[in-house]
C-alpha cells in the first residue's frame, strides 16, 4: 500500500485576491527515492506575501507554471534515504511546496535542502531564523542602517517581518513607530514587540500621525506595505533618512498598481530608498540567525507564530496574509514527524 502526496497545484493566474479555486488539489501516490535521493514527508509550511508574486508572473524567480505544485517553503522529516549526508528521522528545511512528500537530492526548486539543528523548532525554523527573520535583520541593519537614537518607522509592524525589525531596533536603542491594522495588533505591537507608539491604519490617519509622533521626521523607514502608507511616510522624513523598500503587500492582489505621488520627498530631504532581496543574503544567514538567537537568549526578541493546520485550509491560509488575518509568521502544521527524530 503507498502512502498519498496530496498536492496544491496551481491552476489558474490569480486575478485580484487568491481564490481556492485559482488551485486544484490532487491525490497522487507518494513517490519512491532513486539513487543517492531522500524521501522528505513535509510537516509544516511557511506562508509568505511572495507566493502572490511567485504564482502571477516572473519576479526575481520563474513564475510558478499552471499545473505545477505551487512553491512554498517548509520543514518536514526524511523518511526514507538513499542519500549519505541525510538520515531518516532527521528534521530538514527546504522549498518543498505545498504538498505532503517531495523527493530530493539535496537541493528544491529554489533552495537546498538544510538540516535544521537540535533544538530549533520548524516554527523558528521557518521563522524568526528563516526568510521573514532574516529580512529583518539584514534590510534594517545593512540597508536601514539605523543608529542609537534615530527614529524608526515600521509598517506591517504586528507581522513575522515587521515585529522582528520593531526589537532589533530597540536593541539598537532606536525609538521606535509601528504601524499595523487594528487595535488588539497595535496594543500587541506595543505591549510585547515593545514598539514606543503604534499607528492603527485603519482608523488614525496615518502621515498626520507620523507628525505628530515623529515631529522631527523618521530616519528609517522600514516598509512592508507600500501605497498610502509608504506615502505617509515619505511626507515625514528626516534629512538624509533610508527608506527600505522590504516589501509593498497592499499591491500584491491589485490588479493595476499605483504610483507614489511624493517621490520628491526623497529629494528635498536628501533620502535614500533602496529594496534588496533577502536571497542575496544567503552567504550571510549565518550571521544573522546568530544574531537573532543571541537576542532570544537574552530575552530581548519575543517571537509570534500563527500555526494554522489542515491540508484542505492551504489556500486559505494563504489568504490570511492579505486578510490580516495573522499575528506573527504564518504557517500551517500539516502533521507531527512520524518517525522518531535522529
Ligand atoms: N525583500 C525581501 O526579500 C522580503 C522577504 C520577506 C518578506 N518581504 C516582504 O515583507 C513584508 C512582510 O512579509 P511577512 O512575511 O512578514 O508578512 P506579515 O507581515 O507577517 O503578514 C502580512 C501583513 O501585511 C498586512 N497587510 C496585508 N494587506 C495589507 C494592506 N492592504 N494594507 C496594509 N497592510 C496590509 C497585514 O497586517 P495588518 O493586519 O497590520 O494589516 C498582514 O498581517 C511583505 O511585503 C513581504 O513581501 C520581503
Amino acid at each position: 500500500m503507498t502512502d498519498t502526496n496530496r498536492r496544491w497545484l496551481l491552476a489558474a493566474r490569480p486575478h485580484g485576491m487568491v481564490k481556492d479555486t485559482d488551485f486544484k488539489l490532487v491525490h497522487e501516490p507518494a513517490p519512491e527515492p532513486g539513487p543517492g535521493e531522500f524521501l522528505v514527508r513535509v510537516t509544516h509550511l511557511s506562508f509568505d506575501p511572495t507566493q502572490r508574486g511567485w504564482i502571477t508572473a516572473d519576479t526575481y524567480l520563474p513564475a510558478v507554471k499552471i499545473g505545477d505544485v505551487v512553491r512554498a517553503g517548509g520543514v518536514g522529516q526524511v523518511v526514507k534515504s538513499n542519500h549519505p549526508g541525510f538520515k531518516v528521522g532527521q528534521l530538514v528545511q527546504g522549498g518543498f511546496g505545498w504538498q505532503d512528500y517531495f523527493v530530493s537530492s539535496g537541493m528544491t526548486e529554489f533552495m537546498p535542502v538544510s538540516i535544521l539543528h537540535p533544538g530549533v523548532t520548524p516554527e523558528q525554523a521557518l521563522g524568526v531564523f528563516g526568510i521573514t527573520g532574516l529580512t529583518a535583520y539584514f534590510g534594517l541593519t545593512d540597508v536601514g542602517k539605523p543608529v542609537a537614537g534615530d527614529t524608526v518607522l515600521v509598517s506591517g509592524a504586528a507581522g513575522a517581518t515587521g515585529s522582528v525589525v520593531i526589537q532589533l531596533a530597540k536593541a539598537l536603542g532606536c525609538r521606535v513607530i509601528g504601524i499595523a491594522g487594528g487595535p488588539d495588533k497595535c496594543g500587541w505591537v506595543t505591549s510585547v514587540a515593545g514598539a514606543d507608539a503604534c499607528i492603527d491604519y485603519k482608523s488614525e490617519n496615518v502621515a498626520r500621525r507620523i507628525k505628530e509622533l515623529a515631529p522631527k521626521g523618521v530616519n528609517v523607514v522600514f516598509e512592508n506595505v507600500g501605497g498610502e502608507i509608504l506615502e505617509a511616510a515619505l511626507m515625514n522624513l528626516a534629512q538624509r533618512a533610508r527608506v527600505v523598500l522590504c516589501g509593498g503587500i497592499s499591491s500584491y492582489n491589485e490588479v493595476e498598481p499605483t504610483g507614489i505621488r511624493p517621490y520628491m520627498q526623497l529629494t528635498v530631504t536628501r533620502s535614500r530608498m533602496e529594496g534588496f532581496i533577502i536571497l542575496d543574503y544567503a552567504a550571510r544567514y549565518a550571521e544573522g540567525v546568530m544574531a537573532l538567537s543571541k537576542l532570544i537568549a537574552e530575552g530581548k526578541l519575543k517571537v509570534a507564530d500563527d500555526v494554522q493546520t489542515g491540508f484542505e485550509n492551504v489556500p486559505a491560509t494563504l489568504r490570511r496574509l492579505f486578510e490580516g488575518k495573522n499575528l506573527g509568521k504564518q504557517l500551517l502544521k500539516i502533521t507531527d514527524p512520524p518517525l522518531p527524530l535522529a
